[in-house]
């Protein structure tokens, strides 16, 4: 593979966002655009990433600094002007290939950066332009081919005439260019008249023009989506959440209402386990096999539910371990705690985990029961085979014996039920 340099195109306004923060680090799903579209070109193999930054540089520098390499763009004059900022680091580089990247296209996958480079190579042309033929293509540039189907110009939707506005052949942003020519004929692109901006879609025709040789590499209408709006945002986590249910549902896990059931990428859900409406499950959430989740429930990073629990209507669980046979049914909130097997969680059980100051541990052993609207202060524990009695608070730094059943407030010991 002839080295290759990644350059990611991040410095826009995205004035259709209405935002203080720049667009690139809106998220979709639970991570950023810009961290999409890293993570990807790094799993298609490509090491050195420089990032153009102009709105809110600060901020992308921030997030990214270690991960890629950044350049400034001085005025934002558009796509074309944005690359050729980075032109002297694309020299200085030494690579022969660069793969430009949109700052707002976070589908597109590893494996697609990696045809469009491969392709680039194996057809020796000096532009390989990534495109999807799509059902609606407003706002999108159309890629123009001529009568032998060679792609020759491409278009911008200002800039469309009636019969070119009806090319359902878009243009995704995403190119790999020789570095040779890209350097040698950047700089002839002309300032559009209708936007003042450099559109980097006109070294197409350039290239062109010059004999050069396009060649487009295409992808699915769902990868290309870009983010323009806050509508797209919405748009792009639904393909997302879409996809990661329609594969839990592959593997065997029944989701009754996917359209209100949202499911981070990273969560992990084992077979026949159930999971019903309005139940949201956020990033690094692992479930066992044969649940019931919901519906109403909100598993949050680092809940890691064993197999056979059942978590019910209204209840919240956050960086806590509940292992299996356990029931948690009713409008409960479960904040890093330890759960063991066979536990009942009476309705409106609460668990303080925050003093003010710090998050404090709660542990709850095997086989407890604890009775409805109980309150658990942390850091408290709870041995196995115990009993809390309905109201109960249980003080922090309580240590309930295993078997013994207090009540109360503050929870005193009623009777010790084993070896009494
Ligand atoms: C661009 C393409 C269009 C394509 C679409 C795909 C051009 C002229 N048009 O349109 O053909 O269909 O993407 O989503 O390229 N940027 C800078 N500096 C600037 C302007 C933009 O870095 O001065 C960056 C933006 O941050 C963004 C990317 O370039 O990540 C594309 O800019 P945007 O304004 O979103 O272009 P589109 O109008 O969507
Ligand atoms: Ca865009």
């Amino acid at each position: 593979m002839k080295k290759t340099i990644a350059i990611v195109l991040a410095a826009g306004l995205g004035t259709r966002m209405n935002s203080d923060l720049p667009k690139v680090l809106h998220k979709v799903g639970a991570r950023s655009i810009l961290s999409r579209i890293v993570d990807s070109l790094k799993e298609a193999g490509i090491e050195d990433i420089l990032i153009v930054v102009g709105f809110g540089a600060e901020a992308v520098k921030k997030e990214f600094s270690g991960q890629a390499r950044f350049v400034h763009q001085v005025e934002l004059l558009g796509s074309g002007d944005a690359l050729k900022a980075a032109a002297g680091e694309i020299e200085a580089s030494g690579a022969e290939k660069v793969v430009v990247a949109c700052g707002d296209t976070p589908l597109i996958s590893s494996a697609t950066y990696r045809e469009l480079r491969d392709m680039s190579e194996a057809s020796g042309a000096s532009c390989a332009v990534l495109t999807a033929e799509v059902g609606d293509p407003t706002g999108y540039g159309r890629i123009v081919r001529n009568g032998t189907g060679h792609v020759v110009r491409i278009v911008e939707e200002k800039d469309a005439g009636p019969a070119e506005k009806d090319i359902k052949e878009i243009n995704s942003g995403t190119y790999c260019f020789g570095v040779e020519d890209l350097l040698r004929f950047i700089g002839e692109i002309k300032r559009n008249e209708k936007k003042k901006e450099f559109y980097l879609t006109d070294i197409v025709d350039i290239l062109v023009s010059k004999g050069r040789k396009v060649v487009a590499g295409t992808c699915t209408e769902r990868e290309i989506a870009g983010v323009n709006s806050r509508k797209d945002i919405a748009a792009v986590n639904k393909v997302i959440n879409d996809k990661k249910i329609n594969e839990l549902m592959a593997s065997g896990v029944t989701i009754t209402d996917p359209g209100t059931t949202s499911i981070d990428e990273t969560a992990v859900i084992g077979r026949d386990t159930v999971i019903y409406p309005n139940t949201v499950i956020e990033k690094d959430v692992r479930i066992g096999g044969r649940c019931s989740i919901g519906p109403f429930a909100r598993l949050r990073p680092g809940t890691d539910v064993s197999d056979n629990v059942e978590i019910g209507n209204f209840v919240e669980i956050c960086r806590t371990s509940i292992a299996s046979g356990t029931k948690v049914k009713h409008h409960t909130y479960l904040g890093d705690t330890r759960v063991g097997s066979d536990v009942n969680i009476g309705a409106g059980t609460i668990t303080a985990n925050y003093d003010g100051g710090k998050k404090n541990i709660t542990e709850i052993g095997d086989g407890a029961f604890i009775g409805v609207g109980a309150i658990l202060i942390a850091p408290v524990k709870v041995g196995a085979g115990s009993i809390v009695g309905a109201g109960s608070v249980v003080t922090k730094g309580r240590n309930v014996a295993p078997g013994e059943t207090v009540a109360g407030v503050p929870a005193r010991k009623l009777k010790t039920e084993k070896g009494a």
